[in-house]
């Protein structure tokens, strides 16, 4: 049962990297910097050594995959990421999405769960004034519970913001 869970995990995420590329490809080639804080809960077991990847949307779904977010970490080599309690670091550069970051999709991708308790993402673009999102995710990434993939979406889709933009 739990390799069946574990397969219908994998090929989910590929999936979902996937459509992200497909979608990603459509992306503005301006680049912006993307600057990451993840906070890991600071509870029991909340340690996880899996893979994370995140999607960093807008409130017109365009989307940025960073995948495996160490890949981004400016901890060091040998630092030892999502320790419960502890803030981590990371930053990279992407096409500019067409609005602030709102929305995130979370992917743990391995086999120990994780608690997070944060994810902040500030945005900085050329000739684009900077954007500021603290999101409160509080949540298991479950890989038992089959929740490893979760939503965080905090943007308004009102035709008002659409037209705002930056
Ligand atoms: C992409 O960015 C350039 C400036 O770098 C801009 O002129 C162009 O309109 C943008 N395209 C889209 C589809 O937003
Ligand atoms: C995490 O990703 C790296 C490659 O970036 C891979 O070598 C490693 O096996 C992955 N770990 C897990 C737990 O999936």
């Amino acid at each position: 049962m739990r390799r069946i869970n574990m397969e219908i995990k994998h090929l989910s995420f590929n999936l979902l990297i996937l459509f992200s590329f497909i979608i990603h490809t459509n992306a503005n080639a301006s680049d912006c910097i993307y600057n990451i804080y993840v906070e890991t809960g600071n509870i029991p077991y909340a340690e996880t050594s899996s893979n994370i990847t995140i999607f960093l949307r807008d409130n017109t779904k365009a989307e940025l995959p960073v995948v495996n977010l160490r890949n981004w970490g400016l901890m060091g080599s040998a630092h030892h990421y999502f320790r419960p309690g502890e803030v981590d670091l990371f930053a990279g550069k992407g096409p500019c999405l067409r609005g602030p970051v709102c929305s995130l999709i979370i992917v743990l991708d391995g086999y120990d769960s994780w608690y997070c308790h944060s994810i902040q993402i500030i945005t900085v673009g050329f000739g684009k004034s900077c954007s500021y999102k603290h999101f409160v995710v509080k949540k298991w990434l479950d890989v038992n519970a089959g929740s490893a993939v979760i939503l965080q979406d905090e943007c308004c889709y009102d035709a008002i913001s659409f037209k705002t933009g930056y």
